[in-house]
């Protein structure tokens, strides 16, 4: 089968190559999926710069945002799930085990959603979990009623955006913070964004003039870039949302703030199975959309691609990468 495979050598440091590797055989209780998508995450982009290199192993085929057909199953599995429409909660894979980025991936089981038989979009599919129920669950943690306000960061990217489709379908005023010139005229446009903010701007008191000095009810940090401004635009009692970290910078709490105003600071991570079918539901109803960049084909190009966009900050949503997808070479 094609992959795309991570590599490092002495020669050329950390490489993305693309490979011709055996179809993968089912252990006992896996199935064979034929990748029809899979995102490219900022975890992957962190991976293939070395940023990120804990619990990874190499040569690796990466990316765990995969949605999929069931071609082969194990011995302890029924023949009957073949053909069956799956979206995979990843755990290992593409870190120690081949993940998606390739034509065919072996997954667990346990591991999979189903997907109706006709479900149609299953390339979109693949951001079920993560991005869009991962961003549904931080938006539950928020506790927002119709009418509260909202403040996000890296509001185009993949938490982000979904993040604000789904508060803004509860009635909840969402303010968008971007850091990129280039997308903020597009952000302010969608429907779902009561303003969108460049995060230079002093966004802190236009949030205050707006919301008649009350200020934010909660916040969801999708970077950890923000964590001392989003703080200081809360209302006392705000939440803020912690739910990723693009930086690796410390990020400095007064905490003399979130006493006096009782603020809380939650983490956030991953989403449950519950959750996971609420979005599921949500999307076959038309309620969330998965906002997707664009579909490149699978190769060692498209990855390289989708890095470069991603670093340069051009990307909306998410970059799918599928089998499926026509070459333009
Ligand atoms: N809590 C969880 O369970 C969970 C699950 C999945 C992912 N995560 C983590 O959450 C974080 C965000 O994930 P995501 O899927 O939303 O990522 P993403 O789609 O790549 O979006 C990240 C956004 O951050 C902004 N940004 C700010 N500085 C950036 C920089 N230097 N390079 C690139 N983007 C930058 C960009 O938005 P603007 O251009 O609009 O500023 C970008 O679109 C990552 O750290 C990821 O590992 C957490």
């Amino acid at each position: 089968m094609k992959a795309v495979i991570l590599q490092f050598s002495e020669k050329e440091g950390l490489s993305l190559n693309d490979i011709s590797l055996d179809d993968p055989k089912p252990e006992v209780e896996e199935v064979i999926l034929q990748v029809s998508a899979c995102g490219f995450s900022y975890h992957d982009a962190l991976i293939i710069n070395g940023t990120l290199n804990r619990g990874v192993s190499l040569p690796r085929v990466l990316g765990h945002e995969i949605s999929g057909v069931i071609v082969d199953v194990g011995s302890k599995l029924s023949k009957k799930l073949i053909g069956s429409k799956v979206v995979v909660i990843p755990k290992d894979l593409g870190h120690r085990q081949n993940g998606g980025f390739a034509e065919f991936t072996s997954v667990p089981f346990s591991s999979l959603v189903f997907l109706p038989p006709d479900y149609d979009s299953i390339e979109k599919a693949c951001l079920l979990f993560s991005p869009i129920s991962v961003a549904a669950k931080a938006v539950k943690t928020c506790q927002l009623v119709k009418n509260n306000w909202l403040i996000i960061s890296g509001a185009s990217g993949g938490l982000g955006i979904h993040a604000a489709q789904i508060a803004a379908a509860k009635g909840v005023k969402v303010i968008g913070i971007t850091s990129s010139e280039k997308k903020l005229k597009f952000l302010q446009k969608m429907p779902w964004f009561f303003a969108v903010f460049m995060e230079t701007e002093p966004y802190e008191e236009i949030l205050f003039a707006m919301t008649d000095d009350h200020g934010i009810d909660a916040a969801i940090e999708t970077t950890s870039m923000s964590i001392e401004r989003l703080l200081n635009t809360l209302t006392p009692k705000g939440r803020l949302v912690l739910s990723g970290q693009i930086s690796s910078s410390k990020s400095p709490i007064v905490p003399a703030e979130v006493i006096f105003r009782e603020l809380q600071i939650i983490g956030s991570l991953g989403a449950s199975l519950p959750e996971i079918n609420e979005c599921l539901n949500a999307i076959k109803k038309g309620a969330i959309e998965p906002i997707v960049d664009r579909i490149s084909p699978l190769s060692a190009h498209s990855l390289e691609t989708a890095f470069t966009r991603m670093t340069n900050r051009e990307v909306v949503g998410r970059i799918l990468i599928s089998p499926l997808a026509p070459s333009s070479v």
